[in-house]
């Protein structure tokens, strides 16, 4: 053994074949602030997510715009056209999240994120130049997939360079970031919705600009990720941005340690999976059989249902649709203040996650956050039909609340429940989808769950309006009902489908879910590695 084994405890490079996985700890880099950095650096993504679904709720109730797209005088925008522009992004960002994972294989994660933020910054300035309808539409339909590509590959892209102690928190850091940019759209939008000329729209849509700009240059100089390399096979290159992201030198013993299992569970990877064309290549995430939890048709599945049921949570119900929603509970006299201290909870109990994520991990995370916000949400809901919002009575058009501190307990409640978001299934589903895939179909599984997130939340905003319209089914509060019966399903779902991925390199990840069902995976320890899998397969 070298030296430095000797004195640290640190197990030399040319014995890493006989490390025991319970060992691999021991030759794991140290977390360096620079680590941190990086990661956080990256996480910025999450601002344009935020931002760009957060400003157009404020936008489309300011009056200059109003009269824009539908002519003089008019009060509020026609429902085709608020569905056009709302949509549009949704279907460009669906896109773009699944173009990207083909991109990211192709020219590599770094570069398909500042092709993102350049995209974007097209689409932006197309939407700031606009003064009408058309190019209004189509601006938002580029930067939608600009949003796309980002949204889908920052994930990957952290996921892959963060180290396994703290992954799950940094990811979350994405996340803080969406919800940082949902309270940056909602601030700027009320800063300038009196405003009664251009800048009203322009200034919201046009600061977005300054997100991508920040992210695209910053990437340029952060290194790209070794499991890219590793995929393309440049071992040497690999080693260099290891050695970068850790902040070790390229050839210590703790970057060979790593890349040694990266490569080892690459070949493994490649051993197992058959040679595919293109069309055969996405087929590949979806092969093998349902009944395992390690097949990758499971695990795509288990991306794009994780996301979908993030979206069924009804988070998003609260987004964008509170400010209506309480103007119509007759009981609160600044809805939108209202609207934006939810969106200030949302920020404010985010960090919590960081903590929940590696303390608890995952599986236990996603548990508790659907039972408690089932359990809110059903209180909304029977409050609201007992007492509550559903109480209100119309005097001229104008809703008033007959319980006041009912309607106050409901929208404690929301708030309560929005707590309960933010700390668990806000995060916790882009963490899974970062850590699920091997890396033979991570970028597309990644991809496919993300477009499954915009799928849902396009499908949640466009029916909203038509539960909770006073002309189409008027469900009041008791819409709560059905958020409370979907999350009651995440309860189920959790329990039988979500594994425990915490304090396991992404390599480990693989062999826990071909070794264990998810109930059971929270015990699960490693006792191999993939380099002595490897090791024993060739001298076999
Ligand atoms: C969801 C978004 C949601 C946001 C709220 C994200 O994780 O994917 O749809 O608006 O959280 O913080």
């Amino acid at each position: 053994m070298s030296k430095q084994d000797a004195e640290t405890g640190v197990i030399a490079a040319e014995n890493i074949d006989r490390v025991e996985a319970g060992n691999l700890d021991r030759v794991e880099a140290p977390v360096t602030w620079r680590t941190y950095a990086m990661c956080v650096f990256a996480s910025f993504g999450g601002i344009f997510f935020g931002y760009d679904s957060g400003y157009i709720g404020g936008v489309q109730g300011m009056d200059f715009f109003i009269q824009m797209i539908e002519g003089p005088g008019a009060k509020e925008l026609s429902s085709s056209h608020t569905s056009l522009i709302v949509s549009i992004l949704s279907a460009g960002t669906f896109c773009g999240a699944l173009i990207a994972g083909d991109l990211a294989d192709f020219f590599g994660r770094r570069f398909t994120i500042i092709l993102g933020s350049a995209i974007f910054i097209v689409g932006v300035a197309l939407q700031t130049a606009s003064a009408g309808l058309g190019l209004l539409v189509a601006g938002r339909a580029v930067a939608g997939l600009g949003v796309g590509f980002v949204s889908a590959v920052i994930v990957l892209y952290m996921s892959e360079i963060a180290p396994k102690k703290v992954r799950g928190a940094i990811v979350s850091g994405y996340q803080f970031c969406i919800t940082i940019g949902l309270l940056l759209a909602a601030c700027v939008t009320y800063g300038t919705e009196s405003f009664d000329n251009s800048s009203s729209y322009r200034i919201p849509i046009g600061l977005q600009m300054v997100w991508a700009l920040i992210l695209g240059i910053g990437l340029m100089f952060l290194p790209e990720s070794p499991r890219y390399f590793i995929k393309k096979g440049k071992v040497e290159e690999a080693r260099k941005a290891l050695g970068r992201v850790r902040g070790q030198d390229p050839n210590s013993d703790y970057v060979e340690a790593e890349l040694n299992e990266i490569r080892a569970n690459h070949e493994y990877e490649k051993r197992i999976t058959p040679e595919t064309g293109y069309i055969g290549s996405w087929l590949l995430c979806f092969t093998g059989s349902i009944g395992l939890a390690s097949s990758n048709v499971r695990k795509t599945l288990l991306g794009i249902s994780l996301q979908m049921m993030q979206q069924w949570t009804g988070v998003n119900f609260v987004f964008y649709y509170s400010t209506i929603f309480l103007k119509g509970t007759g009981a609160v006299s600044n809805p939108f203040l209202m609207s934006l201290i939810f969106t200030l909870v949302n920020v404010l109990s985010t960090p919590v996650s960081f903590w929940l994520v590696e303390r608890f991990g995952r599986r236990s995370m996603l548990l508790w956050g659907a039972i408690g916000m089932t359990i809110c949400e059903f209180i909304v809901a029977i409050v609201g039909v007992t007492v509550g919002f559903n109480h209100t009575h119309d005097v001229n058009g104008v809703s008033i609340a007959n319980n006041i501190a009912a309607v106050n307990a409901q929208i404690a409640f929301i708030a309560i429940y929005i707590f309960c978001f933010a700390t668990t299934w806000g995060p916790g589903a882009w963490v899974l989808i970062g850590e699920i895939f091997p890396i033979t179909i991570r970028s597309r599984g990644i991809a496919l769950s993300t477009a499954s997130n915009w799928f849902w939340n396009f499908i949640i905003g466009f029916i909203t309006p038509y539960l909770v319209g006073a002309d189409y089914a008027n469900m009041q509060s008791s819409v709560f009902f059905l958020w409370g019966a979907l999350c009651a399903s995440c309860i189920v779902y959790a329990y039988f489908l979500v594994p425990e991925t915490k304090g396991l390199t992404l390599e480990q990840v693989d062999q826990m879910l071909e070794e264990v069902s998810p109930r059971k995976s929270a015990a699960w320890k490693p006792t191999t590695t993939f380099a002595s899998m490897e090791k024993n397969q060739t001298t076999a």
